[in-house]
């Protein structure tokens, strides 16, 4: 398996907002992103759930809030898209691949190894597999370490492109995430992307009294700026237990970056990429290449030459 850092900048959208149409990731493609992230797709192509079902922002800018049910083209589609992408902007192109009921008898496994084996086909650099969406009705499979280690290893032994795999939050499971983390490791899979929304949570209109989002009883997945302590830690726990073991699987941050700052605190946690969701949707693909650049200022200012320097290298309080 390849593991070189191969994407540069080592920026890009988040998997889910506006990475479903061939538009979209067109507009992905020529913003300062290192590479592009389809929205996480699934057999047959899905029109989601009844709507409103994406709240951009939530009230006081905390964050946003999503239920939206998988809507995406089918696995087809993108197979015609992708080489069309690789052909006209020199970039990674990462091919997040789901799994969701559909007409077809499939199970659910082999909807994602067929899904991943067609993107090894079209041209695909890398695949994330998503085993943590909140919002189709099941417990994600990234809850259940056995699963999730016969999964991941299916795919890994199928294709011959690095294999991702995303995650959802560990962060008050503790004897959870060890499991997961030794199934992650032993799966031998390239990388993790860490971390989905946070499941379950709602907001109110004050108005009309009503819920914000209509599925799942108002219960939707919580990304953006609430979520960015919780993703930094996720990061960080991920990264300290997988030097401890010697093991080199890379880390994609995600969750509630919109500044520089922020995502260099991504990379200081231990982030080799950072990927940027609710802010993209919110203010467009052009912070990617604003919140690259300040990046870069910061790492002249400090000395770091590459951003292999800068991973990982925060370093305990010394509390003063
Ligand atoms: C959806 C949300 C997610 O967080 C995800 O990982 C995949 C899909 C959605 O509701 O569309």
């Amino acid at each position: 398996m390849n593991k070189k850092n191969k994407i540069y900048p080592p920026i890009m959208n988040a998997s889910g907002p506006k990475s479903i149409t061939e538009e979209d990731l067109r507009d992905v493609a020529k913003s300062g992103a290192g590479a592009v992230i389809t929205k996480s797709m699934s057999h047959c192509p899905r029109e989601g759930n009844k709507k409103p079902r994406l709240k951009k922002r939530l009230d006081y800018e905390i964050g946003s809030l999503n239920s939206e049910g998988l809507p995406n083209l089918g696995f087809e589609r993108y197979k015609e898209i992708i080489p069309k992408l690789k052909e006209e902007y020199d970039k990674t192109i990462i091919a997040s691949i789901a799994a969701a009921d559909c007409e077809h008898n499939h199970s659910l496994k082999e909807q994602y190894i067929v899904i991943a084996e067609a993107m090894e086909e079209c041209g695909a650099d890398r695949l994330e597999i998503n085993i943590s969406c909140p919002n189709i009705g099941k417990e994600p499979i990234g809850y259940d370490p056995e699963s999730t280690f016969d999964l991941l290893n299916e795919i890994d032994s199928e294709v011959n492109i690095p294999v991702g795999v995303k995650i959802p939050p560990y962060n008050n499971m503790e004897a959870l995430f060890y499991e997961v983390a030794d199934a992650l490791e032993e799966s031998g899979i390239d990388s993790i992307t860490t971390m989905n929304s946070e499941p379950n949570c709602m907001d109110i209109d004050l108005e009309n009294r009503e819920k914000v989002i209509r599925p799942h009883n108002g219960y939707g997945g919580y990304g953006g700026a609430g979520i960015y302590p919780i993703a930094l830690a996720e990061v960080n726990r991920f990264y300290e237990y997988f030097k401890e073991r010697g093991d080199d699987i890379k880390i994609f941050g995600v969750g509630g970056i919109k500044s520089s700052d922020q995502a260099i605190k991504h990379f200081l946690a231990g982030a080799d990429y950072v990927q940027i969701g609710t802010s993209i949707m919110n203010k467009g693909t052009g912070i990617l290449k604003k919140i690259w650049k300040d990046v870069e200022d910061y790492m002249e200012d400090k000395g770091y030459e590459t951003i292999n320097d800068l991973t990982g290298a925060v370093e305990e309080s010394r509390g003063n």
